[in-house]
């Protein structure tokens, strides 16, 4: 049991698989000036949470409390924050690659980070939204431009970033293609993909063409073969931050763009998923819930990769 100053949270001694995962009582933190304590209610498990389980990634050697997504309460507000008061429901995605610690009761976060919780929504859906929304609202906005109208490719479309991205992409009023194996391809025209590919069985680059986007969510060798499919002016954008330079001098060579990005929590972009949630175009697929305890549970799932949509922590 937590008192008023320590609460629940997931750390790790060791980097290595799910076992390394353990519920430890910790000081419950103080948020400092522009930040708020956030009593989390739900919080997504990403990619990003499994790889730095395992290598330590950004965050070097632990101990440490994983978890960038966040959806609860406000509970006590830092010097200067205007926007939030205690009791308010909020969500939104903790600064990456610094801001880590939801998968916890209590996190302290950027006021500025985070945006009012939809009502029409719960926390377990809104805890599964913020990293990959934003990474799919960035890829598709920020980075390429996209356009009503504009044929986008999505590799890995029942992901948690490409089931997002699907959803947004037809919102802009785009042509979705997306890859996934046979058996989910009912699921991908229930998210509105207008065509999907077996990736298993048909190469990508014979059966697609003329694309103006394609979002890469898989990397290595996919970076530099989507490139291939593009129109003339088109772009890759992949969100496999780290790669060869094949990629940028193929891109030259063809005269396409390509470019590699990596997440940044911000308002504008939480304001706009929040928005596509109000209007009912933006949902996530929950692949499993767990509560907090069972972390490891969802990271083993997550190790897969083969889930479609997203894992969810529950925060009692
Ligand atoms: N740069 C950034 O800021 C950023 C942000 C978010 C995520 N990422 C990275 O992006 C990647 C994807 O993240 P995610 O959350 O979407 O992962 P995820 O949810 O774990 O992806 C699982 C999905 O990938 C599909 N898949 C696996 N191999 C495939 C292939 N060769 N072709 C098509 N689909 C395939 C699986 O479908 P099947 O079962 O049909 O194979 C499964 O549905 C991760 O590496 C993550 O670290 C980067």
């Amino acid at each position: 049991m937590s008192d008023v100053n320590t609460m629940r949270a997931i750390s790790q001694d060791d980097l290595g698989g799910p076992e390394v995962l353990k519920e430890v009582q910790v000081e419950r933190p103080t948020p400092g000036p522009n930040e708020v304590l956030v009593r989390v209610r739900a919080a997504g498990v990403n990619p990003t949470d499994w790889k730095h389980r395992a290598t330590g990634g950004f965050l070097g050697r632990p101990p440490f409390v994983l978890g960038w997504d966040v959806s609860g309460e406000v509970t006590e507000t830092g010097i200067g924050v205007a926007a939030f008061k205690p009791g308010d429901e909020v969500f939104g995605m903790l600064p990456y690659p610094v801001g880590h610690g939801s998968h916890a009761e209590y996190v302290t976060v950027r006021a500025r980070a985070l945006v009012p919780k939809p009502a029409s929504v719960d926390h377990a859906q809104a805890g599964a939204l913020p990293l990959v929304s934003l990474t799919a609202w960035q890829a598709l906005t920020e980075h390429a431009g996209l356009q009503p109208g504009q044929r986008v490719l999505v590799h890995a479309a029942a992901g948690g970033v490409g089931h997002v991205a699907v959803q947004i992409a037809k919102a802009l009023g785009a042509y979705v293609i997306g890859t996934a194996s046979a058996g989910k391809h009912d699921f991908l025209r229930e998210i509105g993909v207008d065509e999907a590919i077996d990736y298993r069985s048909t190469d990508f680059t014979e059966a697609v063409r003329d694309v103006d986007v394609v979002l890469d969510t898989l990397g290595g060798e996919t970076s530099v073969r989507s490139l291939a499919v593009l129109r003339p002016g088109g772009v890759v954008v992949s969100i496999l931050p780290v790669g060869s330079e094949d990629f940028h001098e193929e891109a030259e060579r063809l005269g396409v763009r390509a470019v590699r990005m990596l997440v940044d929590a911000d308002r504008s972009g939480m304001e706009a998923v929040a928005d596509l949630v109000e209007q009912g175009k933006l949902r996530a697929t929950i692949a499993g819930t767990f509560p907090l305890a069972d972390a490891a549970k969802a990271h083993e799932l997550g190790d897969t990769g083969r889930t479609t949509g997203k894992l969810v922590l529950l925060v009692d």
